[in-house]
């Protein structure tokens, strides 16, 4: 059932986006959605950032029989430091880590500011996605200025779609899809 932010996401992962070469999850967490990468893309290479040292090692427990991926403790606003190929997919999933401090949230400073250097270094039909937690304050304002800047992308250069659950209450979970064009 398509019935959460997740399924829609391994969904479209699976049906709609292929020739995934080089992949960034710029919130690597616990490693679920890095896992989800390296089982469903054929990648060259996939780089995973967070600003925990506590993710990077749950990361790197998960994603222990793979070897294409390089582990990151950095902000993902820095991505480009570590990035130097053109990018087919990359993924954002905002908030805090799950089980982990829930004051260690993304903001949506670094988060504008690697969205501006990653759309200049997408390769032709490149996916983003981006998962929103408007439930508690700050995710609510992270969603709020993303989007702004999300709307005003140059619609011949991207397309950009929200999957929002319209009748779910109180400020379900929803994701954007950026690509290019
Ligand atoms: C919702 S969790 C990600 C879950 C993860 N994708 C998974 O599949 O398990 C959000 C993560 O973003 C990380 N984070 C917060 N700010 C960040 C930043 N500026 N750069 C990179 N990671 C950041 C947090 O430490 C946290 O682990």
């Amino acid at each position: 059932m398509l019935n959460n932010t997740k399924s829609i996401i391994n969904f479209l992962i699976k049906n709609y986006i292929d020739e995934v070469s080089i992949a960034v999850d710029m919130t690597c967490g616990n490693g679920i959605d890095s896992k989800i990468i390296l089982d469903n893309f054929n990648v060259k290479k996939l780089y995973c950032f967070d600003i925990q040292k506590e993710a990077i090692d749950n990361t790197k427990e998960l994603l222990k029989s793979y070897f294409n991926y390089e582990l990151i403790l950095d902000n993902h606003k820095n991505f480009d430091k570590y990035v130097k190929e053109n990018i087919d997919f990359v993924i954002y999933n905002l908030g805090y880590l799950p089980k982990g401090d829930k004051n260690i949230t993304t903001n949506y400073l670094d988060v504008k500011d690697s969205l501006v250097k990653v759309l200049k270094k997408l390769n032709k039909k490149a996916v983003i996605f981006i998962t929103f937690y408007p439930g508690h304050f700050f995710g609510k304002i992270e969603s709020i200025e993303i989007l702004k800047f999300l709307e005003n992308l140059n619609q011949k250069e991207y397309i950009v779609l929200k999957f929002y659950f319209e009748n779910q209450k109180n400020n379900p979970p929803f994701f954007v899809m950026v690509q290019k064009i």
